[in-house]
C-alpha cells in the first residue's frame, strides 16, 4: 500500500482518487499521525508528501520522521511537498518574493529522461498546475533538475537512484492533463500491479467500521438517496442488527418513494429500519408558509427534532453514521489561489452528533460521488437506484414555489411521476442530471373537451451538469415535449399546461426555490 503524508493540501484527496483509478491502495494519514513507529508499522511501499500551506523556512514547519528517507522506497514530493524534500535532504527553499505562482504553467524537458516521465512532453512541453509561494532555490544533492518553466526552474527535481522526486506543480488536479500518465509511472516504478479494486476497498471499509464500533450500537439517518443508502448498507453488512436506520419521513418526497425505502431497506434488507412517518407535523407545520428559506429552516428544524426524538428511543446507541462524501466536489479554480475544493455538504443531521453525545461514523469521507456509486453496486444495490438523479433534502416543498398545499403536492407528485416516466421510457434518464416538475402557483385557463378549465401550470425541469454547480438545460426534442405535456394533461387532472424550463445555470438555478 501506498501512503500519503498529508500537509493540509485542498486537493490531497484527489492524489488519493487518481491512485484508485489506477487500482492502487492508498491511505491519506496528517503528518502529526506519522511517527517512525507509523511507518515501520505500516510498511508503506511508496509514499507521497502532499502539498500544504506552510512555508519550510518557518520554524516548526510540519515535516516527516527523518526515517521516511531510509525506508528505501520511491517518495514522491508535491508543491510544498517538494520544498519539505530539499530542505530536509540539503537544498534550499527561499521565499516567494514575486516568484510566487498560481496557475496553468508549461512544463519543458531537461537533462534527459526518466522513468517517471515516461509519455511526457511527446509534445514538447507539457501543461501543469502551479500553485506555490515560496520556491526551491538550490536542490539538494543527488537530485538533478528534468523539467522546467519561466517562471519555476525547478520545476521537475528528481534523484532516480533513491527514486526520489520533488515536482512543484498539482499532477492530481485536471488542469495536469496528463497527470494522470505521471501517477501511474510513480506506481508502476513503485512495483504496484493495479490489482486494489472497490470489493476491496469494500472489505477494507467493513473492517474499519468494525474496529471503530465494537460492540456499540449505530444510528443512521436514512433518506432513501444514493448516498445515506450506501452507508447504511455498508454499515449493516459490517454490523448487522447493531444498526438501527432512521427515515424521517417528512411527506415532501415523491410518489412511492417512502413505501420503496421501508420496502428495500426494511424487507429485502432485513435491516432494523424506523418510519418515522410525520408528513403531518411538517404540512401543518409548513401552512401558511411561502417564503423559500422559511421553508428550508422549518423543514431542517422539524427533521432535526423527529430524528432526535426517534434516535433517543434506540438505548446503547453511541454512534451516528453518516454519508458524507469527501466532496460533492468541485475542483475548482480561484484565480488568487489556485486549484481549491469547495464542498458542499447536506448534512441533515449537522450539529446532531454533539448534541446527542454521539460519535460519527463516516465510512464514505473519502469517495467521490461515482466511486459511492460503484461502491453501491458492490454492495449489491440495485443500479435503478444508484443511479438516481439527486433529490433536496427539502424534497417537494421547494417544487411548490409559494404555499404548499397538499393538494398541490398531490397534483405535482402525479406529473413527476409521468414526467419520469416519460424520461425513462425515451432512455433519457442517464444522460440527465436531474429532472423534475414544478408546479406553478397560478392557474390559467384552458378548454378541454367542450369545457373552459382552469388549473394550475406547471414546469417541467431537466438539467445536465457535472457536479450541481453550474448546469444546461437538456435539449429534448419538440416531439418529446410535446408528447409528454400531453400526457401530464391528459393524465393528472389539476394541471392544463405544460412549460419548458430552458434557463441555465448561472443565472437561474436548477430548483425553483
Ligand atoms: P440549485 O437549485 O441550488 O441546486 O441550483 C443545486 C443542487 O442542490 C440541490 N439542492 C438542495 N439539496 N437541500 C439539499 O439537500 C437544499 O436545500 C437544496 N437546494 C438545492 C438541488 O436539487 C440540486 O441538485
Amino acid at each position: 500500500r501506498l501512503l500519503i503524508i498529508d500537509f493540509g493540501s485542498q486537493v490531497t484527496q484527489l492524489i488519493a482518487r487518481r491512485l484508485r483509478e489506477l487500482s492502487v491502495y492508498c491511505e491519506i494519514h496528517p503528518y502529526q499521525n506519522v511517527t517512525d513507529a507509523f511507518l515501520a508499522d505500516f510498511a508503506p511501499k511508496a509514499v507521497i508528501f502532499s502539498g500544504g500551506p506552510a512555508s519550510v523556512i518557518d520554524e516548526g514547519s510540519p515535516r516527516p520522521p527523518r526515517s521516511v528517507y531510509d525506508l528505501g522506497v520511491p517518495i514522491l514530493g508535491i508543491c510544498y511537498g517538494q520544498q519539505v524534500m530539499m530542505a530536509d535532504l540539503g537544498g534550499k527553499v527561499e521565499r516567494g518574493h514575486g516568484t510566487a505562482e498560481f496557475g496553468r504553467a508549461y512544463v519543458e524537458p531537461k537533462n534527459g529522461d526518466i522513468d517517471l516521465l515516461f509519455g511526457w512532453f511527446l509534445e514538447g512541453k507539457e501543461q501543469v498546475w502551479m500553485s506555490h509561494g515560496d520556491h526551491v532555490s538550490a536542490i539538494a544533492p543527488g537530485f538533478e533538475v528534468y523539467g522546467t518553466s519561466p517562471n519555476a526552474p525547478y520545476a521537475i527535481t528528481a534523484d532516480p537512484d533513491r527514486r526520489f522526486f520533488a515536482v512543484q506543480f498539482h499532477p492530481e488536479v485536471h488542469h495536469t492533463p496528463n497527470g494522470a500518465t505521471f501517477y501511474e509511472n510513480f506506481v508502476r516504478m513503485a512495483g504496484f500491479r493495479g490489482d486494489w479494486t472497490m470489493g476491496a476497498y469494500r472489505d477494507e471499509a467493513i473492517a474499519k467500521i468494525r474496529a471503530q464500533v465494537g460492540e456499540s450500537h449505530v444510528i443512521c439517518g436514512l433518506s432513501g438517496g444514493v448516498d445515506s443508502s450506501v452507508t447504511a448498507v455498508l454499515l449493516h453488512e459490517a454490523i448487522g442488527d447493531q444498526l438501527t436506520c432512521v427515515f424521517v419521513d417528512h411527506g415532501l418526497l415523491r410518489q412511492n418513494e417512502a413505501q420503496e425505502v421501508v420496502t428495500m431497506f426494511r424487507d429485502h434488507y432485513n435491516m432494523k429500519l424506523i418510519h418515522a412517518d410525520e408528513a403531518e407535523l411538517f404540512l401543518d407545520e409548513l401552512e401558511g408558509v411561502s417564503d423559500p428559506e422559511v421553508k428550508r429552516k422549518t423543514i431542517g428544524r422539524l427533521f432535526i427534532d423527529v430524528f432526535q426524538r426517534e434516535a433517543n428511543k434506540i438505548e446503547g446507541a453511541e454512534f451516528l453514521a453518516q454519508g458524507t462524501l469527501y466532496p460533492d466536489v468541485i475542483e475548482s479554480v480561484s484565480f488568487s489561489g489556485g486549484p481549491s475544493v469547495t464542498i458542499k455538504s447536506h448534512h441533515n443531521v449537522g450539529g446532531l452528533p454533539e448534541k446527542m453525545g454521539l460519535k460519527l461514523v463516516e465510512p464514505l469521507r473519502e469517495l467521490f460521488k461515482d466511486e459511492v456509486r460503484a461502491l453501491g453496486h458492490e454492495l449489491g444495490l440495485p443500479a435503478s437506484f444508484i443511479g438516481r438523479h439527486p433529490f433536496p433534502g427539502p424534497g417537494l416543498a421547494i417544487r411548490v414555489p409559494g404555499e404548499i398545499t397538499r393538494e398541490k403536492l398531490e397534483i405535482l407528485r402525479k406529473a413527476d411521476a409521468v414526467y419520469i416516466d416519460q424520461i425513462r421510457k425515451h432512455g433519457l434518464y442517464d444522460e440527465i442530471w436531474q429532472a423534475f416538475v414544478a408546479i406553478l402557483p397560478v392557474r390559467t385557463v384552458g378548454v378541454m373537451g367542450d369545457g373552459r378549465t382552469y388549473d394550475y401550470a406547471c414546469a417541467l425541469r431537466a438539467v445536465t451538469s457535472v457536479d450541481g454547480m453550474t448546469a444546461d438545460y437538456y435539449p429534448f426534442s419538440h416531439d418529446f415535449l410535446g408528447e409528454t405535456a400531453t400526457r401530464i394533461i391528459n393524465e393528472v387532472q389539476g394541471i392544463n399546461r405544460v412549460t419548458y424550463d430552458i434557463t441555465s445555470k448561472p443565472p437561474g438555478t436548477i430548483e425553483w426555490e
